[in-house]
Order: C-alpha cells, then structure tokens, then sequence
C-alpha cells in the first residue's frame, strides 16, 4: 500500500509534520514523492544534480521500514523538464541516458521501482505525444531509458506509467499495449505497467477497469496503481452521476463503495505475484492536486482516505474503511 508525499522544499513537507510521518508509517508501507523527484528537481542543469531533498526523504522512508517508488526518469510536463535541457542542442539521447543513469545509480538499494517514463502516449497522434523528447530522440527514447535505468539500478522494478489507460479511453489503451508489445519484443527491461487512476466516481466501470488491468496481466508483466483518487464534485462530468458540491453522507458511502470495488478488482484480477502495489495520490483531502487543478476551477473536492486539519491528527473516511474492507474479504 502506497502513499504519495510531500517532500523537503514544499509547502506540508511530510518531514515537517509529524502527524503525517505517523499516519503513513503506520498505514502505508512505501512512499510515492509525489513532486520532488521529477527532472527539473534532480537535474537543474546539465552538469548539476540536487539530490539534497529526495535523498532527506528517501532516507526518512529507508529508516522507518517504507519503501519508494520513484517518480518519473522522464515526464514532458512544462517547467519538471528543465529549460537547459529543452534547449539542448547536443546528442539529445546520450543526454538522456546519463539523467537516467546518474538518477538510477544514486538511489540503486535504497528504491524499490521507478517510473520510467510518464505519459509519453498520444493517443491521437499514432500513439506518441510530440514531446521534446519524441521530437528530439525519436520513439527509441522510452526503450533505451528502461536499458539504462536497468544497467543502473538491476534489482529496481521498472514500470510505464499512464494516465486515462485504466479502460475507458479504448484508444489510448490500446496505445498502451502497442508500447509494452514493442519494448518486450524487442527485449527491453519492463517489469510492469502504472496506471495512474485518477478517476472519477462512476467512470471508467470496474468492467473496464478490470480489461486493462487484464490486458497487461496476459502480458506477464506487473500491475500497479500508482496515483488512485477518487473526486465527487467533477464539474466537468460528462455521465449522469450527481454532482456532489459537498460532501454529504451519501457522497461519502459512494466514494467508499468506488474505492472498494477499484480494490477488490485489483485483487480479482491481478495474481499475487504480478501486483506491484496499490498507492493513493496523497493522505488527506486539503493535499489533492485536485484541488489547484486549474481545468477545475477552484471546484471543492474530498477524493482521499482522510480528513484534516492541515496539521493533523487526520482521521480515515469511509473511503478508508472500504479499502479495508476488501482487503480483508468482506
Ligand atoms: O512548493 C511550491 C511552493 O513553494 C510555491 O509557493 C507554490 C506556488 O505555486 O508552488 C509549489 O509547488 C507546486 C507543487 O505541486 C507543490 O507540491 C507546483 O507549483 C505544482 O505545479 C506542483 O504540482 C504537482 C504536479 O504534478 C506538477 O508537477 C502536484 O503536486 C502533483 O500532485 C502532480 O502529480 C502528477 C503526477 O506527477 C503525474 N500524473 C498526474 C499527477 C497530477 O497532475
């Protein structure tokens, strides 16, 4: 069970709040840094990695007992690919492939997994989002960065990572495989695939969420929910669910239900041996991404486990309750 965190350099560093360090440690057993591993926090610029604040907290995580997951080698988003490096006019993929390298071999025995890649598909561009780094090393870049994490770091479980996968976007699923089929046939080093699952309260349905985990199943490979949420307010929602402006009761019941059956179907689907974890994309309702999403507008939302204050103590919601549930076969 996983957990993604805040870091040293912001805002509710989990370092900073004790209450949060009790909470994980004593219900999760791996952290996802959710922000401070990315490119431009590790490699600023081309001769000049900053370690300092992933290693504060990937040392905290090594000496309370919890492994990492580290997140992500490689990500196209705006300001986490560093300017030097979308400017950069030498050989792009040798480049890349000592980012990865250095990275890898700096945490090799102190992560359990890596994203290797995040969100490199466009389903509506023959499969590949024209990043920079599509542009500038061609489709290969996603093959030679799981060679080299590989080289770097053997015993680390290396994972695609994704989001709109989990089967309701046909498409870009079946990009998605076209990308795993590719990299094992040409003998790449994948051990599994994330999906990252930022949901909504009835869509995808647990049928197709259970195909795409299926699909990758059949492959082999690893299974593993990297960034589950589940909002109740999407002012956006294209589907007839109500809309929940608070979070009342039965918002509350629906959510634990959502989270449940997300749960259960992991555990129906993906055999023992092929689940790479299940992680929550942060601890209490106050810390979602969601929240200063600006596609949302400022929407109020209650998509976690637990509830405030800022500081702690938080306390488990039903949503909780309903991942303890399935987890122990109720
Ligand atoms: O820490 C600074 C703070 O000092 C400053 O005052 C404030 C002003 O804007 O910014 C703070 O940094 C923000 C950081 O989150 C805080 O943790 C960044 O602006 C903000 O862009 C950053 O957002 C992160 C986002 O990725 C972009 O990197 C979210 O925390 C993080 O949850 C989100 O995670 C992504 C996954 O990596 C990939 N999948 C989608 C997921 C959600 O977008």
């Amino acid at each position: 069970m996983g957990m993604a965190v805040t870091g040293p350099g912001e805002n509710r560093s989990i370092l900073d709040i004790p209450e949060k360090q009790t909470t994980v440690i004593a219900e999760f057993n791996q952290i996802t840094p959710g922000n401070i591993m990315k490119m431009s926090y590790l490699h600023p610029s081309e001769n000049t990695y900053t370690f300092g604040n992933a290693d504060l907290l990937v040392d905290w995580a090594n000496s309370n007992g919890i492994g990492v997951h580290g997140h992500t080698f490689i990500w196209h988003s705006n300001y986490q690919v560093p300017g030097w490096m979308q400017g950069y006019s030498g050989d792009f993929q040798a480049m890349l492939n000592e980012h990865v390298t250095t990275i890898a071999s700096h945490y090799a025995g102190r992560v359990d997994s890596w994203d290797v890649a995040n969100e490199v598909i466009d389903e509506n561009n023959h499969c590949w989002r024209n990043s920079v780094f599509y542009q500038k090393a061609g489709a290969d870049f996603v093959a030679n960065a799981f060679r080299a994490a590989d080289a770097a770091d053997p015993d680390a479980d290396l994972y695609y990572n994704d989001y709109d996968t989990e089967g309701g976007n046909k498409a870009k699923l079946q990009c998605l495989l076209q990308l795993v089929d590719d990299l094992v046939a040409d003998g790449v080093p994948i051990d599994g695939v994330g999906f990252q699952m930022h949901v909504q309260i009835d869509w995808p349905s647990t049928t197709d969420i259970a195909t795409a985990f299926q699909a990758i199943v059949d492959r082999g490979l690893k299974v593993k929910v990297t960034e589950l949420d589940v909002p109740v307010n999407n002012p956006y929602a294209s589907t007839p669910f109500p809309q929940y402006t608070s979070f009342t009761a039965t918002a509350a019941s629906l959510q634990k239900a959502r989270y449940a059956s997300i749960m259960q179907t992991y555990l129906d689907v993906v055999p023992a041996n092929l689940r790479g974890g299940f992680t929550i994309w942060g601890l209490w309702d106050g810390d979602s991404w969601l929240l200063d999403f600006p596609e949302r507008q400022g929407a109020s939302d209650w998509p976690l486990l637990f509830t405030g204050p800022s500081f702690g103590p938080y306390a488990p919601k039903p949503a909780y309750d309903g991942l303890v549930e399935a987890l122990s076969g109720q």
